[in-house]
């Protein structure tokens, strides 16, 4: 049988890689300056965090951010979204597109979101499946999208069978991460957000985790330059990260340390706030380096380093911290498989030789991670 081959070959290149992510204080107030280029002349929809409207009133800063972004583009308009991951999913997704698309947006719409993580990742997915995809900009308001899931164009809801499953990759335009708005962040979320900072030293900076262990305490008492430092210098590390690997075909997947065991445990949770991203994440980091240690990769002593910040950060270390939150073996290794690094019912699972230092491990022995899961829960 005659067969001919066509090969599409498209251009490799990652589209948009090069973006600004601008770092500071009180710069929100520049947003026009900073992103008229962006939005002139443009249609604008914002999808912001319902925090930033108690009672149908704007909170100031964001109200200030509106009236900037109104003066220098064609029209705003706006979608409130309540934040947390239980409404992360294809449910708000289709009421916000609908929403969207009865503004009767075009394909220089720009989409902004305003928000945490929650938000940003699926204003995010929105705008890359609205009208095929349009761009967006990212303002994130809390430490952890400020430090993580802003940078990177991973976007996506979660389905019940796991944590975004249901995404796309879709760069934004530009991204602005004011530390002034995140005097407002509950404590518990602000710790939460540390997890993954701690995470960037853990995967391949040990010079900034020692810097973090010095400077914990001034961190947490807001001081502008360690925040400052703080998501700045976790920026640079992801975009170096991304800028080898956008589509997480090799060494983005580090950025998934203690991921694996914290999904897992969140979808557990049904994503009811028990238990929030952050802390599963440094659970599951805890996870992964006594995982290390187990199996002949990693000190002991830097196991107890890596529990000593989570603790003093009053993060949580282990499942056992977490009351009324119970999680079988087999249930627990029959999320894995739900895991995007699994191919073919092998795990892979991020580990670490040493601190600042991860590595892939591919095919892990499922026996060898029983044991271990049945010691840990
Ligand atoms: N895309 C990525 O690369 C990536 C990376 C890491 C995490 N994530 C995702 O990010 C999400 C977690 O993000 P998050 O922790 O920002 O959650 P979130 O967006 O739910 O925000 C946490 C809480 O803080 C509130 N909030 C937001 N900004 C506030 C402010 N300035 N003041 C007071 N309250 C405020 C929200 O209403 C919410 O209740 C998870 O869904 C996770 O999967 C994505
Ligand atoms: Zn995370």
């Amino acid at each position: 049988m005659k067969m001919e081959i066509i090969n599409v070959s498209l251009k490799k290149e990652i589209e948009s890689l090069s973006y600004p992510v601008f770092v500071g204080n009180n710069i929100l107030t520049k947003a026009n300056n900073l992103l008229k280029k962006y939005i002139e002349n443009k249609k604008i929809i914002i999808i912001y965090d319902n925090f930033f409207s108690s009672k149908n009133v704007l909170d100031k800063t964001f109200m200030d951010f509106f009236k900037l972004i109104q003066e220098n583009s064609l029209s705003v308009n706006l979608i409130p979204v309540s934040g947390g991951d239980q409404t992360k999913n294809m449910l708000q997704l289709t009421n916000i597109v609908e929403q969207a698309l009865s503004y009767e947006i075009d394909r220089e719409c720009v989409i902004i979101a305003f928000g945490g993580g929650v938000i940003g990742d699926i204003a995010g997915f929105v705008a890359s499946v609205l009208l095929r995809g349009i761009q967006f900009i990212n303002i994130p308001t809390t430490l952890l999208s400020q430090v993580d899931s802003s940078v990177g164009g991973k976007t996506g809801v979660n389905s019940k069978l796991g944590k975004n499953l249901i995404g796309s990759f879709h760069q934004p335009l530009a991204v602005i991460a004011d530390i002034n708005i995140l005097k407002s962040l509950p404590e518990r979320e602000f710790r939460a957000g540390f997890a993954e900072v701690i995470k960037y030293g853990l995967i391949k900076n040990k010079k900034f985790f020692n810097w973090l262990e010095l400077e914990l305490e001034n961190i947490f008492n807001y001081e502008s330059f360690q925040l400052e430092k703080v998501i700045a210098e976790c920026c640079q590390i992801k975009a170096e990260i991304i800028q080898k690997d956008e589509k997480e075909n090799g060494n983005r997947a580090l950025l998934n340390l203690g991921h694996t065991f914290g999904h897992a445990i969140e979808s557990f949770g049904n994503f009811d706030g028990k238990i929030i991203h952050g802390e599963a994440v440094a659970i599951g980091i805890c996870m992964a380096f006594k995982f290390s240690n187990m199996s002949g990769f990693c000190s002991k002593a830097d196991v107890e380093r890596v529990l000593n910040i989570f603790k003093k950060s009053k993060l949580p270390t282990s499942l056992k911290e977490i009351k009324n939150f119970s999680i079988n073996t087999p249930e627990m290794i029959e999320k894995f498989k739900y895991d995007k690094k699994t191919r073919n019912n092998k795990f892979t699972f991020i580990l670490n030789n040493k601190i600042g230092e991860s590595f892939i491990k591919n095919d892990v022995n499922v026996n060898h991670l029983i044991d271990f899961i049945d010691k840990e829960i």
